[in-house]
């Protein structure tokens, strides 16, 4: 029997494993650059983690988490997101105590079963950031500004900014009362789930794809924030204008997670269909309470990397293609193979990027390779070279071709 991998997950190798590499390596880059430092916590974690943060009324948690009993019959989840897991080790650790500011960035997988399609995958991977220990909107601002910059760096263009608050347990309340009187003349407009959705969470009707209408007709929760969410929500916004970011203010967009508070954004790439958030985040003040914390204001957000490489402007693609190999060591017969070896070593101990075609194929098949994988320089090592003590080589690009000796090497291709 042959194996297929499970439905809605990757294989990555060849070009877009090198590709991928390099997304990662800038990411992180990006991060430490802002101050960030990275985190790894368990791909598992207790399901009730996240049953009590992104919330029993989600989808996340009612519909696509991937749960199991361990041999003690403990209820684990394999992490469908990771800002939970962050704020939970953040207080195992003690790192309340410090005081201050925390600023944490991770990249790695998250596993949500959902309906497979382009763009959304059972396992997908996420970069993301967690700010910790301020309520202050400035920090939102660096955060949307650092979410813009990760496609920024790449070279996507046409990226629009969504921006909402969704307001604090001092004004939720009163605007989820306003919200079910609303509803209650709109009962037969909703959809199956959110008929569901009304009596458990109605927020999340916001959410929904299908109630594009009934949601038009609704009250919004921006026009019922308290106070101190309308002051951060404003200043955030002069913010985000005196550091020249556009956004649009979406009074819909709800962010499918329970823990938010204020501020929730989105990137999209319009015209992306479905599928078009890049990258999701906001705030979430309450969170360290629902992890059995005090009082912790934190904002941060997630990149989806697939969603990222898929959509890679031309230029970055090619930058972050395969690295061309500098030489290509063409041999015939065993002992061609050892001398190639040798001098491959001293030259990758220089730095050099070399390959040896050990297949033993004929020299010709073994000059195609050398050529399909772009080598600046292929070296041949056959029995006329052993005898002479040197090698021929030849720049791949000008065809032009010399006899070297063997020592000389480095000094050519350098
Ligand atoms: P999220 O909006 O659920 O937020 O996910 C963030 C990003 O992950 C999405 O915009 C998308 O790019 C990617 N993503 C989500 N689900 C899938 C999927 N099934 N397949 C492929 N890509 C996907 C969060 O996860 C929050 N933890 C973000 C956050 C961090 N909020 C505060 N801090």
């Amino acid at each position: 029997m042959r194996f297929k991998k499970p439905r809605g997950t990757q294989d990555f190798y060849g070009e877009t494993m090198v590709r991928w590499a390099g997304i990662e390596s800038r990411l992180a880059d990006l991060a430490k650059r802002y101050g960030y430092s990275e985190i790894r916590t368990p791909i598992f974690e207790m399901s009730e983690l996240f049953v009590r943060t992104v919330g029993e009324g989600s989808d996340i948690v009612s519909k696509e988490m991937y749960t199991f009993k361990d041999k003690k019959g403990r209820a684990m989840t394999l992490r469908p997101e990771n800002t939970a897991p962050v704020m939970r080790s953040f207080l195992e650790n003690g790192l309340h105590r410090s005081g201050g500011m925390t600023r944490f960035f991770y990249i790695g997988p998250m596993f949500r079963y959902d309906r497979p399609q382009a763009g959304r995958y059972r396992q997908f991977h996420q970069f993301g950031v967690e700010a910790i220990g301020s309520s202050n909107p400035a920090v939102d601002a660096e955060v949307i500004e650092m979410s813009l910059e990760v496609y920024r760096m790449f070279g996507f263009e046409g990226l629009e900014v969504s921006l909402n608050s969704v307001g604090c347990p001092v004004c939720r309340p009163a605007f989820r009362e306003t919200l079910v009187n609303a509803l209650e003349g709109h009962k037969d407009e909703l959809c199956g789930d959110c008929s569901e959705r009304a009596l458990i969470n109605p927020m999340r009707i916001f959410d929904c794809k299908e109630c594009v209408e009934v949601k038009k007709k609704l009250p919004v929760i921006t026009d019922h924030l308290c106070g101190e969410c309308e002051e951060h929500f404003q200043k955030l916004q002069k913010i985000l204008k005196d550091l020249d970011i556009d956004f649009v203010l979406d009074p819909l967009l709800v962010r499918g997670l329970d823990y938010y508070t204020r501020t929730a954004f989105e990137i999209l790439r319009p015209g992306l269909g479905g599928q078009n958030a890049l990258c999701g985040g906001g705030r979430y003040d309450g969170l360290a309470r629902d992890c059995g914390g005090g009082d912790v204001p934190a904002i941060g957000f997630s990149s989806g990397i697939e969603r990222l490489l898929e959509n890679l402007p031309e230029k970055a693609l090619a930058e972050l293609g395969p690295k061309r190999p500098d030489v290509f060591f063409i041999i015939a017969g065993e002992e061609g193979a050892s001398m190639a070896m040798k001098l491959a070593g001293r030259l990758r101990r220089e730095g050099f990027h070399v390959v040896c075609e050990l297949s033993g194929r004929a020299m010709k098949k073994q000059m195609k390779t050398a050529s399909e994988a772009g080598a600046r320089f292929s070296v041949f090592i056959g029995q006329d070279e052993l005898e002479k003590e040197k090698v021929t080589i030849k720049n791949m690009e000008t065809g032009e071709q010399k006899e070297v000796s063997m020592d000389g090497l480095a000094e050519i291709l350098r």
